[in-house]
């Protein structure tokens, strides 16, 4: 491994990790161009702003760099992509790799993961070439080309779910009916939390809501229908629907908000 990449690998993710990762690498895997990494703050309401002629990586198109930022949990890949009418477009992702979560590398043209060379598309963290199944996260993020402002918001979340407003998100029964059903499932993510949760009204008539965040190396755990638990594609760690450690090697459970019911609908708190 060349030492940009094992520099890559230790910046993004510590010396531990990092020879982890490096310990998964083939041998005959081509560099991938590692995308610098840059410390920044994201303000009180959750907005990170890259004034990108800052960096020098970043400014041409089909450059990229990776943002961590502090409280987040993953690091972000942001890249510079050829828009429509050659305007400048850039992609916000996450860096780490939906597979067995190694950092991300970018090769001007595809994300690319050094570990088993997974490939995702830059524009929407699509699965281009596997071992990897599960695309990768992406964030809303608004460039003003007047200010050559990037404004990546890490609390976006989907307009067809309730926001999280003071760390509330309200179901009103009205709108979610199957949450008053033993055995249901509600997913979604909060504009106001910007990552996914999951509302369960359980067999014995209990609710539970749980983060998406695996504790292991905080890939994204998704429901298993079948198997009534939360799966998570990196490791396979598993996890009951009230967010406890069924299968390692995740050790700690997942984080738990507190649910009430009311006689108009199912209340969640702690969302923040
Ligand atoms: S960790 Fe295996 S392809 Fe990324
Ligand atoms: S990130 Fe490793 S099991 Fe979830």
């Amino acid at each position: 491994m060349s030492t940009s990449r094992r520099g890559f690998l230790k910046g993004v993710l510590g010396t531990g990790a990092a020879g982890a990762a490096a310990t998964a690498l083939p041998g005959c895997a081509p560099d991938i161009n590692p995308a610098p990494v840059t410390d920044v703050t994201a303000s009180a309401a959750g907005t990170v702003d890259l004034l990108v002629t800052r960096y020098p990586e970043l400014e041409p198109v089909g450059g990229a760099i990776t943002v961590r930022v502090p409280g987040e949990p993953v690091p972000l890949l942001v890249v510079h992509n050829k828009g429509a009418n050659a305007r400048d477009d850039f992609s916000v992702l996450s860096s780490i790799c939906t597979h067995v979560a190694c950092p991300l590398g970018f090769d001007g043209k595809d994300v690319v993961c050094p570990c088993h060379l997974s490939r995702f598309s830059a524009t929407n963290g699509e699965v281009l070439q596997r071992p990897a199944t599960v695309a990768l996260k992406t964030f809303t993020a608004e460039y003003n080309p007047g200010t050559k402002v990037l404004r990546i918001d890490l609390r976006a979340g989907q307009s067809d779910f309730p926001p999280a407003v003071n760390g509330q998100v309200v179901f009103p029964f009205l709108d979610y009916p199957q949450l008053r059903d033993n055995g249901a499932t509600v997913s979604g993510v909060p504009t106001g939390y910007g990552k996914r949760i999951f509302v369960f009204r359980l067999e014995d008539g209990s609710l539970s809501a749980v983060d998406s965040i695996c504790t292991h190396q905080q890939c994204e755990v998704e429901f298993r229908a079948q198997d009534r638990d939360l799966f998570c594609p990196c490791h396979a760690s598993t996890f009951t629907r009230q967010g406890e450690v069924t299968e390692p090697p995740a050790t700690l459970p997942l984080k738990k908000f507190t649910v009430t019911e009311t006689s108009d609908a199912v209340v969640v708190n702690g969302v923040l």
